[in-house]
Parts: C-alpha cells; sequence; structure tokens
C-alpha cells in the first residue's frame, strides 16, 4: 500500500508507526521535522502550511500514493479530502461536508436534533454579537460558551470554570466576534456535570466499529486546573472499559455514534474515516461534548499501539466498505504523558533543546512519539506545542503509568514540563467517586 499521511504530531507518527507495522509505503506531510514520522517515511515533504492542498496533492501525484491518511481536522475543512479523491486518491477520512460534525459545532448539535438522536444537549446559536449578548443576560443558568468553528481546542470556555460573572462572559463573546475565533459566532450550550470521556470508532460511511475507551486531560495543570489545551495526557484500561464507565454507557456512547453516521448517510454527506466522541458521562448517561472528525491527540497513542488488526487493512475496508466485523486490540491498559513546553496554552517557551533517549524508553515497557519538535542537525529542539509523547502499556493502569513515568526519566530538556498525576491512582478514585456521588 502508498499512502499518504498528512501531519506531523504524536497522532499522526502513532499512525505512521502503525502502518509501518503493517508494510505500508509512507509518503509524509509535514509542517515541522518529526523525527519519528520522516524517519519511517519512504518520501516526504515538510510544507509551512498543511492546509495548502495543491502542495499536498502535488505531493500525492508525484508518489502516485493509492491511499491518505489525514491526522489534523483543519486540511479536513480545506477540502484537501474532496481535491485528493478527485485524483482518485482514496481517503480514510471525512469530506469538508462530512467534516463539517467537528468544524461546525452547531451542525453536530442541530443533525443531533433534527434527527432526535439521544445525548443532544440545549443550545443556541448566534451570528450576532449584540443578540449573543442579549441571550446570556437572559440566562439564569450557567453554560458553556464556545467559538462554532475550529480553535484547536482551546477556544471553550465554561462559565463558573474559566468565566467569573456576566461581565466576563460578554466580553469572551465580544472578543470571539471581534476577533473572528473560530469564524466568528458563537454557541452556547448547556453546562454538563459528570466525567469526560473518549470513545473513538471507525466509519465506513455506514457503519462503525468501536476502539477501546480513553479519557483526555484536556487542563493544563494538574488536579485538574488551568486553562484547557489540546490535551495533556490519557489513559486507557485492560478491559476497554473505564474504571468509572459501564459497559452499558459505552454501549450507549456507541448507539449514538451509529445514529450520527447513519444521519450523515441519510443527509447526502456519508462519513469515513476515524470519529471521535468525546462525552461527558452524566447521572443520566453519555451525553455529547463534541465529535471530531479524525482520531483524538492524545488518545491515537492509546489505541494504535495495542490495535492487534493490522492499520492499513482497517484503511482499506473504512474506504471500500468491505466490511470488518471488529478491530482488534490487545488486553492490556495504556497511560500517555505529554512533554509539553512551559507555559504551553499561555505563552510557551520555544527553541529549548530535548534529549530523547529512545531505546531507554522502550527497555521501560514504554513508547514514544514525537510531536511539535523540530529535528536540526541531528538535534531535537521544542515547539510552541506538544512536544514528545511518553506511552506505558501494561497489564493494569498502576503498571502502565509507572512504566511511563519511568520512560519520562529518558526524555530531559530545559523548560518543559509534565502532567504527573495522569494515569495515577488518586485522580482516577477521584472520578469513580464523583460517578457514585452523581448517581446515587
Ligand atoms: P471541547 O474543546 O469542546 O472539547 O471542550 C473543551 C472542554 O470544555 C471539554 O473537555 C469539557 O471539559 C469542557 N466542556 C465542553 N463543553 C461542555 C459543556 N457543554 N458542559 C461542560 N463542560 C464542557
Ligand atoms: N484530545 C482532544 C482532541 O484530540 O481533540
Amino acid at each position: 500500500m502508498r499512502i499518504l499521511t498528512v501531519g506531523g504530531s504524536g497522532r499522526e507518527h502513532a499512525a505512521v508507526a502503525a502502518l509501518h507495522r503493517s508494510g505500508a509505503d509512507i509518503y509524509a506531510v509535514t509542517r515541522n521535522a518529526n523525527p519519528g514520522i520522516l524517519g519511517l517515511a519512504k518520501e516526504y515533504r515538510i510544507i509551512s502550511d498543511d492546509n495548502d492542498v495543491d502542495a499536498v496533492c502535488e505531493f500525492a501525484i508525484e508518489h502516485d500514493v493509492e491511499y491518505a491518511f489525514i491526522g489534523p481536522e483543519s486540511p479536513l475543512e480545506a477540502g484537501l479530502v474532496d481535491a485528493l479523491e478527485n485524483l482518485g486518491v482514496s481517503c480514510a477520512a471525512p469530506s469538508a461536508a462530512a467534516a463539517r460534525i467537528e468544524t461546525s459545532k452547531t451542525f453536530m448539535r442541530e443533525l443531533m436534533a433534527r434527527h432526535g438522536i439521544e445525548g443532544n444537549i440545549e443550545f443556541a446559536s448566534f451570528s450576532d454579537a449584540e443578540a449573543a449578548a442579549a441571550y446570556l443576560r437572559s440566562m439564569d443558568r450557567e453554560v458553556a460558551i464556545k467559538p462554532v468553528g475550529l480553535t484547536g481546542g482551546k477556544g471553550v470556555k465554561i462559565q463558573g470554570e474559566h468565566l467569573n460573572g456576566l461581565d466576563e462572559s460578554i466580553a469572551y463573546v465580544r472578543e470571539i466576534f471581534r476577533d473572528n475565533i473560530g469564524g466568528g459566532s458563537v454557541i452556547f450550550e448547556e453546562k454538563l456535570v459528570g466525567e469526560e470521556f473518549t470513545q473513538m470508532v471507525f466509519a465506513d460511511g455506514k457503519r462503525i466499529v468501536p476502539m477501546p475507551l480513553v479519557q483526555d486531560h484536556k487542563r493544563a495543570f494538574e488536579d485538574d486546573t488551568g486553562p484547557n489545551t489540546g490535551g495533556m495526557g490519557s489513559y486507557s484500561d485492560a478491559d476497554h472499559l473505564l474504571p468509572f464507565v459501564a459497559a452499558e454507557d459505552r454501549a450507549s456512547a456507541l448507539a449514538i455514534l451509529q445514529k450520527i453516521v447513519d444521519a450523515m448517510a441519510a443527509e447526502g454527506c456519508p462519513y469515513r474515516g476515524p470519529m471521535y466522541g468525546q462525552f461527558m458521562l452524566t447521572a443520566t448517561g453519555p451525553k455529547v461534548i463534541e465529535i471530531n472528525a479524525r482520531f483524538g491527540d492524545p488518545e491515537a497513542m492509546n489505541v494504535l499501539p495495542i490495535m492487534e488488526t493490522d492499520f492499513a487493512s482497517v484503511i482499506k475496508w473504512m474506504v471500500t466498505g468491505k466490511y470488518k466485523e471488529e478491530v482488534k486490540f490487545k488486553n492490556l491498559a495504556t497511560v500517555c504523558k505529554y512533554v509539553v513546553p512551559e507555559g504551553y496554552g499561555v505563552e510557551p517557551i520555544t527553541g529549548k533543546q530535548l534529549c530523547v533517549d529512545e531505546e531507554a524508553i522502550r527497555e521501560c515497557g514504554a513508547e514514544v512519539f514525537y510531536a511539535n519538535v523540530e529535528s536540526k542537525e541531528g538535534e531535537l529542539y521544542t515547539g510552541k506545542s506538544r512536544s514528545v509523547a511518553v506511552v506505558g502499556i501494561a497489564p493494569t493502569i498502576e503498571e502502565a503509568e509507572a512504566r511511563c513515568e519511568n520512560g519520562l526519566k529518558h526524555v530531559k530538556g530545559e523548560s518543559i514540563c509534565v502532567r504527573k498525576d495522569i494515569g495515577k491512582k488518586h485522580l482516577i478514585q477521584r472520578r469513580i467517586d464523583h460517578m457514585k456521588h452523581l448517581r446515587s
């Protein structure tokens, strides 16, 4: 298989590693010199903007690729899949129309409402700042405030958590419109209380096949404090559930995702590719926080290293619709922690040298995936975003966490930090207790 991969973060390194294991020839386009991806690719091109559809298509033609895997969301919105498909490249990723499930939060909520899909929540969208402010003034409950379009996972602010009082909320709404954040329109959502989990699935336009559940940690600092980030780290359990999510909760989440895939097919924009469901498990079951048109990052690094089924064959299944009954994953737990530049999420300190001893990390029972780093003359330097992820893999979360921490000792550099509490017993226990309390 000759496959084009787009993207240069830890998620894409994990995907490229899984494709490489399946014997695929990889032709990679990235914005950064990610040594993990570059080392596995047959050919690569570094471009300044991965939304440059023409440059990616040119590279695809040059290397006569048959398939494409696209990691990040913004090239989907830019129409990369539509352009590649026109060239005869089969994409395991959604068209721009199908990617609206992520690129427009209003589209996602309205689709769920039109089809009466459970797990939707109350929402109101506005394309006018004054009407939005008036709505906020009229609300007697706290809400989540979100730009409607893409913001790289950093645009959501919750009243009572990130925003105190009406004035701060209205100021944020005005900022969204003034600075055109996420396309410059806003959606308010009912504020959910519960515990979050990620259910990712593979979809072929009609059917879905599940991946193990994962829990991400969005907040920059320990104990879930600080600004929201793209995700600081994540864990999964050996039984593919989570310690606070029962099999029936997972079944409800999967039923919601299947109905979304059905609804998209019925509306003429069938969804192909990995789909990411982020859910809040509430006292009344799982509710949709957001749907993404791709793998999660870091979540991809929890599931792809333990995938037993050949990833190349899953890609073929998604694009041809020749149904795969099951995609197999090993019964192992994983804990992934990202090393990030100090100040990540606000004002990152960048350009610092990083030393990674890959072999020593593997000897700890962990894997390493490179993200927003640059390799220059054999040395590695940090960028603005997440740098390197270490994933511990073991029969229990506790052991996987210990392996991850041991592995992290072999990542050295200045001005870097890690959320140590991810996968630790006390944090997981707090989530179990919170769910018990909500459901009592
Ligand atoms: P998102 O970028 O949509 O994933 O949102 C970032 C974070 O904001 C999520 O991980 C949740 O913690 C929180 N969040 C988003 N929507 C809601 C909501 N409706 N109620 C409560 N928290 C939310
Ligand atoms: N981990 C969150 C995301 O990929 O959006």
